[in-house]
């Protein structure tokens, strides 16, 4: 049986490569790559290697290589129809039964890309003609350059009903097949087909290849429809495609970027200003598959949308379609532009510089649900944070992932009871108001309520850190327990992975090998915070020159078992608030008090060394 083309691309975007192989292997993140061993030969150190961005896998071991089909036919011993059957059961995909009409309409579609490239090249050229004179001076007048309206093909369908046509028909394309195209109209009670658009600048839109497979065309005038664009056809399926990503694809792996605007112009124009990283969805809301084609290339999509009241409501839309396909790691950012802008505006007054503050500026998903449910609203009253609360919930149980549903439920928790924690416990003897989370922390757990910035948590995933820096044996004595300690610190979790993926390298480890590892990734200044001359200890134990292996390895069992504790009294904390949000009782605020106090007391070594760790100053310094 043969599948359509499009129908196996669906898939390879569909099921992350990742996700498969992480099902039989360990895969260990590198960047934007993993790494694991070999599922196909015996191996040691890992010389497997899984691209999702690339869509393959890759053995340097063993040489085997394929995309996530060949994958699941390697590993499962299946047949090619076998596995993608088995592929698209998983993406919910429905297998299309290959019938001599399906071989027909594959044919069809492949002329169909040479009929929309040959129109694309008639309106380019009727751009640089005599009757397209008024348009080129429209796409002037609205700041193009020259070498933009090139790059983007821009065209023009001249003011006639049958210029397309005749022109076309003369190349021996067929009327039918410039119907089924979207190029002509067929009139319904029968007569002449007829040039669809007319006296419209045009714009191709393409797939990520780079294949002309529709157009939008605007009006001149302000007199009919602004914008008309191609029907849907065998090669064009609107909610599938993002104007912009034949060319946005690279510059977003570059950036780690990806800014989703209302309009073409808005992408036209941030591409000139050199903002490349830029596409738009063509006149609807963002779907479901437009948000997972830009996952698959980073992590939080930008969202920059009209400052209109139209642009929110479709932002506001996209987050909640986001919810329901919502994968850990992955997440949405929300750039409002002042009322009345739009992208194309913004950067023609303000240039590229005013565009990235107001991408600086762009909110996480969490806060955009947040206000929806009508977190900017009152919340004095118990009554009215409890009804926040199931609004709140409402998005949350549409979050599949039990994970991150996790945090956006702590996140929103702790939201809730801020104000309430602080006009119930303003003379509590102990609590202080809990510091803003950083941006890397909004979604994770918040732990306690720490003394002098770092709390104790911090101050104990420091000292771990120290002693598998400094003693590079225990990291690979202790892989394992490291990988799956859970760290609080962001910054600490980066540094962690960083170093955790120096020993699966399989060379020697020592310190310089650390050294450069990091410094690759970009932590050295970490690294010199944590062990550099001037880093303070908070035990002796952690230091190099200080203590022997032994002493070392036994320092680090007490602060992981203490660090191990310390994550159970969190818990227990957790229940304490889930119990208030419930019931919000004297008796369960006091019991939230008391949880909050032993997470506070908790120590933070077992052994402290007076000057150890005095004057840390732990806020400055982030990388
Ligand atoms: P806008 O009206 O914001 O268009 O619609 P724009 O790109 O800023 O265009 P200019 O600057 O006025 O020329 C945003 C998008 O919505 C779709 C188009 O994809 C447009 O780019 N749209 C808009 C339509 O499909 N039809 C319309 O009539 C209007
Ligand atoms: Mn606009």
């Amino acid at each position: 049986m043969a599948f359509t083309p499009q129908f196996l691309d669906e898939i390879r975007a569909r099921v992350p490569l990742s996700d498969v192989i992480g099902r039989r292997v360990r895969l260990i993140r590198k960047g934007r790559e993993h790494s694991a061993l070999c599922p196909f030969h015996n191996e040691k150190t890992p010389s497997f290697t899984v691209s999702d961005d690339k869509g393959f896998f890759h053995c340097f071991g063993c040489g085997a290589h394929g995309d996530v089909i060949g994958f699941v036919m390697r590993d499962e011993g299946l047949a090619f129809p076998e596995a993608v059957e088995k592929l698209a059961g998983e993406a919910g995909l429905e297998v299309p039964k290959e019938t001599p009409r399906d071989r027909a309409r594959a044919e069809e579609q492949l002329s169909l890309y040479a009929v929309m490239e040959v129109a694309a090249k008639f309106f380019e050229s009727e751009l640089g003609a005599d009757s397209g004179a008024a348009a080129g001076a429209y796409l002037k007048g609205r700041g193009l350059k020259g070498e933009t309206i090139k790059g983007f093909r821009l065209g023009y369908a001249p003011d006639s009903k049958s210029a397309l046509k005749s022109a076309l028909i003369g190349k021996n394309i067929s009327p039918a097949m410039l119907v089924t195209a979207g190029l002509l109209i067929e009139p319904e009670g029968g007569g002449a087909v007829y040039d669809r658009f007319r006296n419209r600048v045009m714009f191709p839109i393409q797939d990520r290849r780079g294949r002309v497979i529709a157009f939008g065309g605007r009006a001149l005038g302000e007199a009919q429809a602004k914008y008309l664009n191609s029907p849907e056809t065998p090669v064009f399926h609107k909610g599938t495609v993002l104007y912009g990503m034949h060319l946005a694809r690279g510059a977003a792996r570059k950036s780690g970027r990806i800014i989703a605007v209302e309009g073409y112009m808005d992408v036209i124009a941030l591409h000139q200003g050199g903002l490349v990283e830029t596409v738009a969805p063509l006149g609807t809301a963002l779907t479901e598959l437009q948000m997972e084609e830009m996952w698959r290339l980073v992590d939080a999509p930008i969202l920059c949308f009209d400052g209109d009241n139209a642009g929110r409501k479709a932002a506001a839309r996209a987050g909640e379609r986001a919810l329901p396909r919502l994968k850990s790691g992955k997440s949405l950012l929300f750039a409002s532009l002042p009322m009345g802008q739009d992208p194309d505006s913004l950067i023609g007054e303000g240039g590229k510089a005013a565009i990235e503050e107001v991408l600086a500026g762009a909110e996480p998903l969490s806060e955009q649900i947040w206000k929806l449910a009508g977190g900017g609203g009152d919340l004095a009253t118990p009554e009215s944070r409890a009804a926040l609360n199931r609004r709140l919930n409402l998005y949350l149980e549409q979050i599949p992932d039990d994970d991150l549903k996790f945090y956006f439920r702590r996140h929103y928790k702790n939201r809730l009871f801020e104000p309430f924690v602080k006009s119930h416990l303003k003379r509590g003897p102990r609590l202080e108001p809990r510091r803003r989370p950083r941006d890397d922390e909004k979604l994770l757990p918040q732990h306690g309520l720490g003394k002098r910035g770092e709390g104790n948590s911090a101050r104990r995933e420091r000292t771990i850190l120290q002693t598998i820096l400094n003693f590079p044996a225990l990291l690979i004595e202790f892989h394992e327990e490291i990988e799956r300690l859970p760290l609080l610190a962001a910054r600490y979790r980066a540094f962690r992975d960083a170093l955790l993926a120096a020993d699966v390298d399989g060379i020697a480890l020592d310190k310089s090998k650390i050294s450069y590892v990091l410094t690759q990734a970009g932590l050295e200044k970490l690294l010199d915070e944590l062990v550099g001359g001037d880093a303070a200890y908070l035990d002796w134990a952690a230091k190099a020159d200080a203590a022997s292996l032994d002493d070392a390895r036994v320092q680090l069992r007490h602060a992981l078992d203490l660090h191990h504790r310390l994550i159970d009294m969190e818990k227990f904390r957790r229940e304490a608030e889930d119990a208030l949000a419930g019931d919000m009782s004297e008796e369960n605020l006091q019991r939230l008090m008391e949880s909050g106090r032993a997470v506070n007391e908790s120590p933070g070594t077992e052994v402290q060394i007076p000057g150890y760790g005095e004057n840390d100053n732990t806020e400055s310094g982030r990388s």
